[in-house]
């Protein structure tokens, strides 16, 4: 591993840290009104060079995650760890954390590149120059930097926020919906460059996105957070395989894995769980339920199968059929349940409205959860 130098003209890759936030809680409290749990008591344990992606729905403590980690908001309790520097009460500019927040606002009166060289020389960086216009060319920006920020277009604002701060080349990177505002083309490539960044410097990186292509592309983990609380850590094959609970399930994938509701029988043999009235079963490997219980059934909508309709399995009926090129999807009723059972089909086969097709899955991919809880059964 390299130390950070600042001597040559080549920017030079960061000593990587491990990120650790231990039991880490906010509590907004509010005069007057309620106090608000937006964090609840997060454990992440970051690896030196990792990227994660943060994944949730809005509203879920996301920002308020990094903002603590930052220090941009107080903690109300739990710790911060940069390697085994505890940094939770330190202030902001001692944490030596880069921050490429939406908000973050740039200097009106210089231009993009004075913006993204002022920290630097600041500190008296060497080969600041060389860093920014590095930099700059990778993140396709050469022909921002005599500009001023006003004249900016969101996307444009959005690339000099992320310059920035990886021009600090700091050893933690925190990113809130860097690229949310590029367009397509612009985003793909831009991700990608991020992504080789990251890898060549070294910074451990947090990314916060609700786009989950992003997520899946970029990152070594995903945290995937609901109300407060990190409800799955894994590799993205790991949580879209094996979801810890019903959230992480239908949070991740598309399209969405199919919920129904379900009856476990079991006879001693395998388990299976009947599903509608009168429209058959699905083999599980699931072992820890009782015959008779109640469950939520989930089937990826890549893991279902159709067939001819004979054989055993869930006998439903096409309501309609979209082919998408790569494939298809057939939306299915099954009798006595309201939501329509969706499955990818390969792009070769076509299915017609009112066509008899019978569902399958391997026992492995069917997943049963609790009614009430919506923990995984296994
Ligand atoms: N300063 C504040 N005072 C009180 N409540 C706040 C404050 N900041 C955020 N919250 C609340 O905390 C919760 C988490 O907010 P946060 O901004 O972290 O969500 P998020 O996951 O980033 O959402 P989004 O995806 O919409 O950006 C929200 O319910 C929000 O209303
Ligand atoms: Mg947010």
């Amino acid at each position: 591993m390299t130390t950070t130098t600042t001597t040559t003209a080549a920017p030079k890759a960061t000593t990587a840290q491990s990120l650790t936030l231990t039991d880490l809680v906010k509590t907004y409290m509010a005069k007057g009104r309620e106090s608000f749990a937006a964090v609840k008591g997060i454990n992440l344990d970051i690896a030196p060079g990792e990227l994660i992606a943060l994944l949730g729905p809005s509203g879920c403590g996301k920002t308020t995650t990094l903002r603590m980690i930052a220090g941009l908001e107080t903690v109300t309790s739990g710790s911060i760890k940069i390697g085994d520097r505890e940094i939770s009460q330190l202030p902001a500019s001692k944490r030596g954390i880069g921050v490429g927040f939406e908000s973050y606002a740039l200097y009106p009166p210089m231009s993009v590149r004075e913006n993204l060289l002022y920290g630097l020389k600041a500190r008296k960086v060497k080969g600041a120059e060389e860093m920014v216009s590095s930099i700059s060319t990778r993140l396709e920006m050469d022909d921002l930097m005599d500009l001023r920020p006003a004249g900016l277009s969101s996307g444009q604002k959005q690339r000099v926020a992320l310059a920035r701060a990886l021009v600090r080349n700091p050893p933690v990177l925190l990113l809130d919906e860097p690229l949310s505002h590029l367009d397509a083309s612009a985003r793909q490539r831009v991700r990608r460059e991020l992504k080789v960044l990251q890898r060549e410097f070294g910074y451990t990186t947090i990314v916060v996105t609700h786009d989950q292509v992003e997520a899946l592309s970029l990152a070594d983990r995903l945290a995937v957070m609901d109300a407060g609380v990190v409800q799955q850590f894994g590799t993205p094959d790991e949580v879209f395989d094996d979801p810890a609970n019903l959230f992480v399930a239908q949070f991740v994938g598309e399209p969405q894995i199919n919920v129904v509701h379900g009856v476990a029988r079991s006879d001693g043999g395998r388990v299976r769980v009947e599903i509608g009235s009168d429209a058959g079963s699905l083999e599980t490997t699931v072992t820890g339920v009782a015959d008779g219980t109640e469950v939520a059934v989930g089937i990826r909508p890549q893991d279902a199968t159709m067939s001819a309709a004979h054989g055993t399995g869930l006998h439903t009926t096409v309501a309609y059929f979209e082919h998408l090129l790569e494939f298809g999807l057939a939306t299915t009723t099954v009798a006595g349940v309201e939501e329509g059972i969706v499955v990818q089909t390969p792009a070769q086969e076509r299915y017609e409205p009112e066509q008899k097709v019978v569902i399958g899955a391997p026992p492995e991919r069917v997943y049963l959860f609790d009614t009430d809880t919506g923990e995984r059964l296994r």
